[in-house]
């Protein structure tokens, strides 16, 4: 390890667009951040992902989850503004809209059912009959039966944006070390009082008073000194396989979304469908059955999906917490150790809102949110143990 990465105020475990936006903000408070990843800068879910903001297609019910989605989606066009000073990368932050399609009996109750909480709890969606979205849309399936449409469920570009983090990030002056496995988070208790004091890596020891897990699918399996509160599969990898093919002409504009997978439009003329829901343990593999089912899944939108070119497959991890939530905030028995994973179907919305809580709890001890929600301590519980 070269003598100037020996030491940090600050290091964060997991380069993806997580790690890479918290160092972002803490460099820019003139934190001397590291973030280590075991692979590359944005190469697991941040690349995998579709980019959509999307908590109302994503949200089943009202309550702090979709209220820190809609908060963190209010950030976007700003964010995606000063990423592009920051960085000089356009992450094509695209405002057409949401639609969500129902095709059968079973979709329209489902519907039904999203539109009555989403009404109550006050968000912004529509209802279209089948004329109308079809104006919106007209290459969607005409057997389409009606739809809503959720006006600020945007999208972004996950790809560009992990590169976009990574070069604002280190234009601040964090630094990046990559291909580097982190063996302990180590922790000093002093008269019964827990902190952490670094990290050791397979490439030497980092000391920092403070370290972030940011590490995705792989958090549960960081070893930290003496406290496993993340241990025992608190997060655990969902495979989520896509298929990119060449846009049709005339494109689609609108992310579309049925009860069973979606379709994302690109800039660069690729139609993005996604995705599946697999507990595959670390096996990142794509599959015949999972391409044919989301290829079934987007004909059913867009009928003459399954005749376009594929240009790319893959398949990337969610990392879903036990109650599908994030996992946000201070350890509460272990000082200068935080938690900015579990992001589940949700990373990159909840990318800028995440850096903002973990940056703020970093600098000034106190995050602008309340956390509770989203405490690791919610699995210190005894019926949450395990
Ligand atoms: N956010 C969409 C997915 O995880 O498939």
């Amino acid at each position: 390890m070269p003598e100037d990465l020996k030491k940090a105020d600050a290091v964060i475990i997991g380069a993806g667009v997580i790690g890479s936006a918290i160092a972002w903000r803490l460099a820019q408070a003139n934190i001397r951040t590291i973030v280590i990843d075991r692979g590359e800068v944005g190469g697991e879910a941040s690349h995998a992902a579709g980019g959509m903001l999307a908590p109302l297609s994503e949200a089943d019910s009202a309550g702090d989850f979709v209220n820190l989605c809609v908060a963190g989606r209010a950030m976007y066009a700003d964010f995606a503004r000063e990423l592009q000073e920051a960085s000089g990368i356009d992450i094509e932050y695209r405002t057409e809209g949401t639609l969500y399609l129902a095709l059968n009996d079973h979709d329209e109750e489902e519907l039904e059912r999203r539109w009555e909480w989403q009404r109550t709890a006050g968000l912004n969606v529509k209802r279209l009959n089948r004329g109308c979205t079809l104006k919106l849309e007209p290459r969607l399936n005409p057997d389409l039966r009606w739809a809503l449409k959720f006006p600020d469920d945007h999208q972004v570009n996950n790809r560009s944006m992990a590169a976009a983090l990574h070069q604002s990030a280190r234009s601040a002056g964090a630094e990046f070390i990559t291909q580097c496995e982190v063996r302990r988070v180590q922790i000093e208790s002093v008269s019964g009082i827990k902190r952490v004091t670094g990290v050791l890596t397979d490439q030497g020891f980092i000391e920092s008073d403070v370290v972030v897990i940011a590490a995705g699918a792989w958090s549960s399996l960081l070893e930290v000194e003496n406290h496993q509160v993340m241990a025992g599969n608190k997060i655990k990898p969902v495979r989520g396989q896509m298929v990119a093919v060449e846009m049709p002409s005339p494109a689609i504009n609108h992310v579309v979304y049925s009860c069973r997978g979606y379709l994302v439009p690109r800039l660069g003329g690729l139609l993005i469908a996604g995705s599946t829901t697999e507990s595959a343990g670390f096996d990142k593999r794509v599959t015949a059955g999972g391409i044919n089912a989301i290829i079934q899944h987007a004909a059913e939108i867009f009928s003459g999906f399954d005749q376009l070119s594929i240009s790319e497959i893959w398949a990337g991890l969610r990392p879903r917490s036990k109650d599908d939530l994030p996992v946000l905030g201070l350890d509460p028995g272990v000082g200068g150790l935080l938690y900015a994973t579990g992001h589940y179907r949700n990373g990159i919305l909840l990318t800028p809102i995440t850096a903002r809580v973990i940056s703020e709890l970093v600098i000034r001890g106190q995050s602008s949110i309340d956390l509770k929600p989203f405490s690791i301590t919610r699995f210190l519980r005894p019926e949450a143990a395990g």
